[in-house]
């Protein structure tokens, strides 16, 4: 029996799932990866530390099977989006920090570096909108500030899939997945190709990015990685959140999913790429012999909220769940965790956070509520975009991430939403999505997606339609605050 080797490269762990033919994890290894905010607004990781934590993950991974028992057909490599390295190609050491996704640290230059009519060519052409959330001001920030001392034929600059495919592979491979060069603001998602225009918009010189492939495409084999024999393939690579798409076997217009992790990433297939001015963008969710297509929400802080109010009240995660269960409702209380601004679909970076509504009967466990609301609300937002801009509304929304084993999170959202949510049965969503375009490209079945549990809403109509209105004036009302 082969297996695939599934690495999920994401902004807090980096994990290892070694996937079975059927589609069966048989081990999975993790491993932290550390995050550093040197300043407000600057969200930065080791990338050496990065690497060295895939290692750890493969090592714990493997550690758990049989040697004998292992025959590797390939390497599936799902990672998180948007970060970005820059690294010396001739000594393959970083020339910097990886900057995170969340870093802010553009956003001036982008907010006065770039105006209607550059926001027009860049929707045109990727999709999205200029937010410093992406790479491309975060490659140019790297360029002008750390690796101005390399000469820019010996920078290589690349999303966490192409450094990792470059340390997978011994160096020998600078190239990066579509579905993630997609978020660089770079790449042209119609014609398929890195933007002349958008190269020059970013002042990014196009000899440091690397080539991009499909999704299966060639991406070179291993070398010299422990654990792994040298000539395993890398056989698919795909950003995380799209990987979850593709996990989640929602490849049919009219299904979506939420994969609710640090932030909360709400995605639906569509048929072709629409160019508009939607808060809920488009963007490309993958190229196999054709590229798909999709719309995506993301949602800033969702798991962070949770460990946020959970540190603010005292104890983890488990236990703000546990206390917020001890109650009905929020009761009118209201937390906006706009903590780094609003994402999707309000699209808002300056304004910050608020709680709203206190009373004299504002407790604890009300707070702790208010937190758990707000994670359900956000999802709801961009859901409700879609389904305005949609010809027929999402019948259901599949989940997967951290906060999906909290029945109450997710029975609040359903409530909500006010249609069925349906929660992977494995968490692992993202490694099993590339695992089984991997093990496509090598010739193996696809795998059937699993059904997990599913929640039901429980709202009748106008006390669904009540805390929405609620929720939607308690947003309205600080985006119209005066800000300090
Ligand atoms: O867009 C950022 C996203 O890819 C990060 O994913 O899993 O690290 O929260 P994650």
């Amino acid at each position: 029996m082969t297996q695939i080797l599934a690495i999920d490269q994401g902004t807090t762990n980096s994990k290892a799932v070694l996937v079975d033919d059927g589609g069966g994890v048989r081990a999975i290894g993790s491993a932290p990866v550390g995050v550093t905010h040197p300043r407000p607004g600057w969200v930065e990781q080791d990338a050496e530390l990065l690497w060295s934590s895939v290692l750890a993950a493969i090592e714990r991974c493997l550690a758990l099977v049989d040697t004998a028992d292992l025959d590797l057909a390939g390497v599936a490599l799902s990672t998180q989006r948007e970060s970005v390295v820059a690294w010396d190609r001739r000594t393959g050491r970083p020339l910097g920090p990886v900057i995170g996704w969340q870093d802010v640290r553009t956003a001036a230059w982008c907010r006065d570096r770039t105006g209607p009519d550059d926001d027009e060519l860049v929707r045109g052409r990727t999709g999205l909108r200029i937010d410093a959330m992406f790479s491309a001001p975060k490659i140019g920030w790297l360029l002008r500030e750390s690796a101005v001392v390399v000469s820019p034929a010996d920078v290589r600059v690349g999303t966490i899939d192409s450094w990792l495919i470059w340390k997978l592979t011994g160096g020998e491979r600078h190239v990066t997945e579509a579905g993630n060069a997609s978020r660089t603001l770079l790449y042209d998602i119609v014609d398929l190709a890195w933007s002349p225009a958008l190269l020059e918009l970013f002042g990014i010189p196009a000899v440091v990015l690397p080539q991009v492939l499909r999704s299966d495409g060639d991406f070179g084999v291993c070398h010299s990685v422990p654990g792994i024999r040298d000539g395993v393939p890398i056989a698919a690579v795909l950003a995380d959140s799209h990987a979850a798409l593709y996990g989640h076997g929602c490849t049919e217009v009219g299904t979506a999913k939420a994969t609710y992790g640090t932030g909360t990433s709400v995605m639906t297939p569509t048929a072709s790429f629409v160019a508009g001015s939607s808060p809920v963008p488009s963007t490309l969710a993958w190229l196999t012999e054709t590229p798909t297509y999709a719309r995506e929400g993301n949602i800033l802080s969702s798991g962070a909220t949770l460990a946020w109010a959970a540190r603010v009240l005292g104890g983890s995660v488990s236990d703000l769940l546990a206390r917020a269960a001890t109650v009905g409702d929020a009761g009118a209380v209201t937390l906006v965790p706009a903590f780094t601004g609003l994402g999707a679909p309000h699209w808002d970076r300056e304004v910050r956070g608020v709680i709203t509504q206190l009373d004299p009967d504002t407790d604890p466990a009300r707070l702790a509520r208010a937190a758990v609301d707000a994670v359900a609300h956000q999802v709801c937002d961009v859901v409700e975009i879609i389904d305005a801009e949609a010809a027929t509304p999402l019948a259901s929304i599949r989940a997967d991430g951290g906060v999906t084993t909290s029945d109450l999170v997710m029975q609040t959202q359903a409530d909500l939403l006010g249609r069925p949510v349906e929660v992977a049965d494995l968490p692992e969503v993202s490694a099993l999505g590339v695992a089984d375009l991997a093990r496509r490209r090598i010739g193996g079945a696809p795998t059937p997606r699993a059904t997990g549990r599913v929640f039901r809403p429980t709202f009748d109509d106008s006390t669904r339609a009540a805390r929405r209105d609620h929720w939607r004036e308690q947003v309205r009302w600080l985006r119209s605050a005066p800000r300090s």
